[in-house]
């Protein structure tokens, strides 16, 4: 279960992933995950292909990157092949280890745009993207896909062996088709198809949260696991995953480390984003972060209300017993 990975020349010291989430896993998100919780990979939010070749802040906030976070993927969004190719030089200079297509994401904007998981509706674009990211980065290049595009099209199998046969050092499947949300348990079954099928070695995700649930991960085969919603606002779920996958008592944080960590990561956002999107960003996380902490309704509720740093510092306190 737990091991080392190697996609070409990127080794990366365990198979806990962080994924990719937009409007989250930005550069302080991935800073603190992996000091807090040390997956072998973090992901950044999904970064347009196009937009990435223009010089704007706004695009260098999606570049961020520095060397504390470890090794770091950068997923593209888009649906032009040459866009992808000129796109992973710029992450590629920006520091990206790896480079990731999404294949996924079922939010209207991005399937409007031909891009996302309407990919999964042209299998050969696909392959046409990851030939050109191929022929275009030494870095190892994976794509992220979904189990299927619907109830009655479950064609990821197909999906994954072009990807595979295109040159995909690896493939991620998140465990829901295209047209369904969350509601549905992850489709481990339908995993384990695409593991089975693929010629490349298949990344799990979907409900992991803890030691057994990464444990019905691994047995679809996959040869690492990806987390999304249960390290948000939980840096350190992949220390407990380790150990608990080791067998070992898992510690949570005190309430002390964890209100420490929902200040620098807002001090971090500050940095990055500018007061402004830091308070907006800082309300969603605070929620996050005070998951089952007593005073927690009082605490989100002063959330809504957030104007400033004191005021996150004030508020900091209800966590505290
Ligand atoms: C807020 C949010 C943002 C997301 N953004 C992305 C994204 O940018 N790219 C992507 O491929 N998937 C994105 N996802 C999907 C996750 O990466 C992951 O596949 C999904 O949450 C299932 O994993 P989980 O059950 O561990 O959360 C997002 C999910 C959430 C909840």
């Amino acid at each position: 279960m737990l091991q080392p990975l190697k996609f070409r020349s990127l080794e990366l010291a365990n198979n806990l992933i962080q994924a990719p989430l937009a409007g989250y896993s930005s550069m302080p998100f991935r800073l603190l995950t992996k000091r807090l919780g040390n997956p072998g990979l973090v992901v950044t939010e999904m970064i347009s292909a196009r937009a990435a070749q223009l010089q704007s802040p706004k695009q260098d906030r999606y570049l961020a990157r520095v060397p504390a976070e470890g090794k770091v993927a950068f997923q593209l969004w888009g649906n032009d092949p040459a866009a992808f190719a000129e796109a992973a030089k710029i992450a590629a200079a920006a520091g990206a280890d790896a480079i990731d297509v999404n294949c996924g994401c079922p939010v209207k904007k991005v399937r409007a745009a031909g891009a996302g998981s309407k990919l999964m509706e042209d299998p050969p674009l696909i392959g046409r993207i990851v030939e050109r990211l191929r022929a275009a980065t030494p870095l190892p290049v994976s794509v992220k896909i979904r189990v299927g595009l619907s109830e009655q099209n479950y064609n990821g199998v197909e999906v994954a062996k072009v990807a595979a046969a295109a040159g995909a050092d690896f493939i991620t499947v998140h465990g829901r088709h295209a047209a369904e949300r969350y509601s549905h348990p992850a489709r481990y079954e339908k995993i384990a198809e695409i593991v089975a099928a693929a010629a490349v070695p298949v990344i799990g995700n979907g409900d992991v949260r803890d030691g057994d649930t990464a444990r019905k991960m691994f047995a679809t085969g996959c040869v690492g696991v990806m987390v999304g919603r249960a390290c948000m606002g939980a840096p350190w779920v992949f220390a407990k995953i380790q150990a608990e996958l080791r067998g070992e008592e898992w510690t949570a944080p005190t309430r002390a480390a964890m209100t420490a960590a929902l200040l620098e990561h807002y001090d971090l956002l500050a940095d990055l984003l500018g007061d402004e999107r830091a308070i907006r960003q800082t309300r969603k996380l605070g929620a996050l972060y005070s998951r089952g902490a007593f005073a927690a309704k009082e605490f989100r509720n002063r959330m809504n209300y957030l104007h400033s740093r004191a005021d996150l510092v004030e508020a900091l306190h209800l966590l505290e017993p």
